[in-house]
């Protein structure tokens, strides 16, 4: 039996545990404490990697039928996502044409949506199809549709551009180095359960970190994570996109079993991590979503933390889950990343990235070559 891509990823892992090895680099690197604090270098990774670069928010799951919608926030825009009766996907910021409040909240299934302020109604292809006392605007209706951003649909995951400048092609081609790899998971039949945001006082590329090394497990994860996983791990890289997985422990008793036996899902985590740091965590059942972006300044950022729960799953032992990762994540790799920021602050000095955190280096090299410094 020819093994999938968790499966592939198992037997990789399996030979690391057996031989207590990891994906690593040959050297370790350096980089200045500026890299995290400097309000220019801010300015331009907000504007290019995030307003310029198309941006994962979410699974087409809690979008798939027709007549339905879910919103969302992305760099501090609110954005409403459509599916109309044809079938046929939209987005839209999330904002009232006559003073700008929302015109839906969380997700659901209807043909018309009604702002809570003064009840101007949108229909889900955005045109105003109903104003209260409308003598008294001097307005064309066809005017005062909403805003319309472009969005696609690939693999079961939302793209959207967060400016008209980010062309339907430029969406369209940016997942596809990682096409074939996350097929298999199946990401359309997810649906969004739950979302914690978190303002931190980091720079955004300090808690992108958190999420690509297991360096840090047996230290600040000794109580929680460490006893369950190991810190082995394998990464690849797919055009800007990477992957980096590792296993709870025990994992290697499956190689002696055929592979015909084996889980069709990684016993572990896969993280696949979309340009400039959106990672995608697929676990041994469900899936999360770890939105990090800038925050107002270039020591701060703000970071989205979704669960989905495949349909007509256990909602609650997704949940359960959910909490669990997004507790430590809240309780253990936030604080940690908000006290590398302050220190990182206060002594200006070069931080070293190891040769066992392949990962980080990694997206260090990626953010420095797609700025070209
Ligand atoms: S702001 Fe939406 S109806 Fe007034
Ligand atoms: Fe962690």
């Amino acid at each position: 039996m020819s093994k999938n891509i968790s499966q592939q990823l198992m037997s990789r892992l399996i030979d690391h545990i057996v031989n207590d090895s990891s994906d690593e680099y040959e050297n370790s690197i350096t980089e200045p404490a500026s890299f995290f604090t400097d309000p220019e270098r801010f300015e331009k990774e907000r504007q290019q990697f995030f307003l310029d670069t198309p941006q994962l928010i979410g699974f087409s799951g809690s979008v798939s039928e027709p007549d339905s919608f879910m919103t969302v926030e992305c760099m501090g825009i609110p954005i409403v996502v459509t599916r109309n009766g044809l079938g046929e996907l939209k987005a839209f910021i999330n904002a009232c044409s006559h003073r700008g409040a929302r015109v839906a909240d969380g997700a659901g299934n209807k043909k018309t949506m009604s702002c809570g302020f003064h009840g101007w109604t949108y229909d889900l292809d955005g045109n105003l199809v109903g104003v209260p006392k409308q003598h008294c605007f001097d307005i064309e209706k066809s005017d005062c549709g909403l805003k319309a951003l472009p969005i696609v649909e690939c693999q079961g995951l939302l793209l959207v551009g967060l400016t008209q400048d980010v062309s339907m092609s430029t969406l369209q081609a940016f997942l596809a180095p990682l096409d074939t790899q996350i097929k298999e998971f199946n990401f359309s039949q997810l649906e969004n359960i739950t979302t914690r945001k978190f303002n931190v006082a980091a720079n955004w590329k300090l808690v992108v970190s958190l999420s690509h090394e297991s360096y840090h497990f047996a230290k600040l994860h000794g109580q929680s994570l460490a006893p369950m996983m190991t810190s082995h791990s394998v990464f690849d890289e797919f055009g800007r996109h990477t992957r980096w997985a590792f296993p709870l422990k025990g994992i290697e008793r499956w190689a002696e079993k055929p592979v015909s036996e084996w889980p069709a899902r990684l016993p572990g985590a896969i993280s696949h991590t979309l340009f400039p740091g959106t990672v995608i965590v697929v676990n041994a059942k469900d899936a999360q979503i770890i939105r990090v972006e800038p925050g107002a300044s270039a020591e701060q950022s703000v970071v989205y933390y979704m669960g989905a729960c495949a349909k007509g799953d256990s909602v609650e032992e997704s949940v359960q889950a959910y909490n669990f990762g997004g507790d430590i994540f809240a309780n253990e790799d936030l604080p940690a990343a908000e006290q590398c920021q302050q220190g990182l602050t206060a002594q200006q000095c070069d931080i070293v990235i190891g040769r066992n955190e392949p990962v980080v280096q990694l997206w260090h090299q990626r953010w420095h070559s797609a700025l070209k410094d």
